[in-house]
């Protein structure tokens, strides 16, 4: 297999190869580290800090389906103090890139954390999280409409400091996915990635989302079809890659980068090793 040059950039941000752990899917870091799944990746996307802790969805909150997985976590995370004071430090210290994924209430609060984590060492980057499946009902800013994505990033955009990249992660809607990613970009964002996971439902009745293999040939439409529409603008491609073929699929479709999430819950070290093969290292 020919090796792909692994080296991009996005916003001036250098990342050392096209392959990124998605949102949530990556534990704190450290236990991927511990097994080796973070070597050679071009950077480590947080799960989704909010300004307050959230203890998340009670109960069973994955669920296998022969598709991939449906999940509810209700956004489970220690808030931006204890993240800051307990799991950043361990991120800036390890050699890997840092994107801190943010989800907030209202546009202050995207502000704030703009302010704060942009003055944090460690952090490379921001990725707003604005299409989690049921976003408002977990009581997060209702960013469904395209200018009101748009008013989020703003809204980070003009308290982050110029270094740090700003990624938006929008659904897979295909209905809006190119009006959405214009309006992003439009309002700063330096990069779309294209996205989260889709809306479904738990078998106990409860809303949540789909990842994996399911997803993966509705997110090649979003990205090719995003990428007809902007040929410019940077795409990270997020939906059921498991492994170095599918991220050249994602690449080829447009994306200037690619994120594995669910595959990392079967094989932790998936990202790593399709890094690895990128780099013709295998
Ligand atoms: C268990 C689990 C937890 C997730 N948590 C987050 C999260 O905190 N923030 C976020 O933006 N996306 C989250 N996602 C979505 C993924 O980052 C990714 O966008 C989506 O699952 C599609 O990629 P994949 O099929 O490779 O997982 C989560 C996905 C899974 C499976």
């Amino acid at each position: 297999m020919t090796a792909t040059a692994p080296e991009v950039a996005i916003a001036g941000l250098a990342l050392a190869s096209p392959v990124l752990v998605a949102a949530g899917c990556g534990g704190t870091g450290r236990e991927l580290a511990a097994l080796d799944g973070l070597t050679g990746v071009g950077g480590f996307v947080t799960r989704t800090i909010t300004l307050d802790p959230r203890e998340g969805h009670p109960g069973r909150r994955v669920h296998e389906t022969d598709a991939g997985f449906v999940h509810a976590t209700g956004l489970a995370n220690p808030g931006l103090h204890q993240f800051l004071a307990t799991e950043l430090p361990w991120l800036a210290a390890a050699d890997v890139r840092t994107v801190v994924s943010v989800a907030a209430s209202s546009l202050g609060e995207y502000a704030d954390l703009a302010r704060r984590l942009g003055d944090s060492p460690g952090v490379d980057g921001l990725e707003l999280d604005l299409a989690t499946p049921d976003g408002p009902a977990l009581g997060l800013f209702d960013t469904r409409e395209p200018f009101q994505a748009a008013r989020a990033v703003a809204a980070v955009r003009r308290d982050l400091p110029r270094g740090t990249a700003l990624l938006a992660k929008v659904g897979h809607d295909p209905l809006r996915v190119v009006e959405t990613a214009r309006a992003v970009a439009e309002a700063g964002a330096d990069a779309v990635v294209l996205g989260n996971a889709l809306p479904a439902l738990l078998p106990d009745g409860r809303p949540g989302g789909l990842s994996g293999p399911a997803v993966r040939p509705v997110a090649l439409r979003t990205v090719a079809e995003v990428h007809a529409a902007l040929p410019g603008l940077p795409l990270v491609g997020a939906g059921g890659a498991a492994g170095a073929d599918h991220v050249r699929a994602f690449l080829a479709a447009g994306a200037t980068a690619v994120q594995i999430g669910a595959a990392l819950l079967h094989d932790p070290t998936c990202a790593a090793r399709a890094a690895a093969d990128l780099r013709g290292e295998t």
